[in-house]
């Protein structure tokens, strides 16, 4: 089984790891997997060339309907057809999926099946969306057959996916990346997943042109994502978080073709209390952006 495939696991399986003159009283031995990716300006419009490449002859995009009134999903299905490919457009992601929202996605994919490859383009809804349409489509069963333990049955997808492009339109999520995607299962009021390697895209094409008409409250929440989620890191590393707070100083945009991009400045401020050492301590840790 390849490193990519497979969680890390210390040799024995146990810590702490004694003897050899270093402290690794932590787990330290970690897999970063990732696929391909292309990234540029005007990067959209050679999907149609890396579609080819894995020798798809009829293709479905997923997207929602803001980001298909865009027209984003429109040009891609262009560079599909002027490399022979044919397409149709799905854009009944739900922003935020649901389980219920993935079904109806699978079931359209299903009726208008088979397809020999998928693009998803959009932030991480339409992404993930993507996922579980590949898994279903593919490897057949429900949700519930694949949807982490407790919630669902665990199980592992039997075989290879389909060839999937994944192209984000937001930042932060890095579903592009990821081998999970995430939904609500609302009968249960629970915000699971599916994680496995075999649902990672097998190519992210990443134009960052495409961000350009973001609203700023996205932009908002991937940039409170993010920042969150280095006050996670930092605990998990330096001690127990005491306070976290972030404080916005500016938003400006960048305006071209008629459209804007925001970008958020300001200052995220964490406050440390220290562990595991013989003096208590503190420390503030302050990093702006
Ligand atoms: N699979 C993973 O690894 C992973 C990781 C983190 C989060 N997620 C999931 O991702 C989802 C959130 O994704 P998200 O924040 O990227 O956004 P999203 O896909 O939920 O979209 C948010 C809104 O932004 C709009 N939008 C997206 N791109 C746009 C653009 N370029 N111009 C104009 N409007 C645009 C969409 O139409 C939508 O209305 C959640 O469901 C979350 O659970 C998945």
């Amino acid at each position: 089984m390849a490193a990519d495939q497979a969680p890390a696991h210390r040799a024995g399986g146990e810590l702490p790891v004694t003897g050899i003159g270093i402290d690794l009283s932590e787990e330290t031995i970690f897999t970063w997997g990732a696929p391909p990716l292309k990234f540029g300006a005007g990067a959209v419009d050679e999907i149609g060339f890396e579609m080819a490449q894995f020798g798809a002859r009829r293709v479905l995009i997923l997207t929602d309907p803001q980001v298909n009134a865009l027209g984003i999903p429109a040009r891609i299905a262009e560079s599909l057809t002027r490399h022979g490919i044919t397409s149709e457009i799905f854009d009944g992601v739900h922003v935020e999926p649901t389980d219920d929202s993935m079904d109806k996605a699978a079931g359209y994919a299903r009726e208008q099946g088979p397809w020999d490859g998928f693009v998803a383009v959009g932030g991480g809804s339409s992404i993930d969306t993507a996922k579980a349409v590949n898994l279903l489509t593919t490897d057949g069963g429900s949700l519930m057959d694949y949807l982490n333990k407790p919630i669902g049955a665990g199980q592992a997808p039997k075989q290879q996916l389909k060839p999937l492009i994944a192209v984000p339109t937001t930042a932060g999520t890095g579903s592009e990346s990821t081998a999970m995607c995430v939904l609500d299962v609302l009968s249960m009021r629970v915000k699971t997943g599916i994680s496995h390697w075999r649902l990672r895209p097998t190519l992210a094409v990443i134009d960052p042109l495409l961000s350009l008409t973001i609203p700023p409250e996205v932009t908002a929440s991937a940039g409170q994502v993010q920042t969150t989620a280095g006050a996670l890191y930092t605990q998990s590393k330096a001690g127990t978080v005491g306070t976290f707070s972030v404080v916005l100083t500016s938003v400006n945009g960048v305006s071209a073709n008629g459209q804007t991009a925001y970008f958020l400045h300001g200052t995220a401020t964490v406050t440390l209390a220290g562990q595991g050492t013989a003096a208590p301590s503190t420390a503030t840790i302050t990093a702006t952006f």
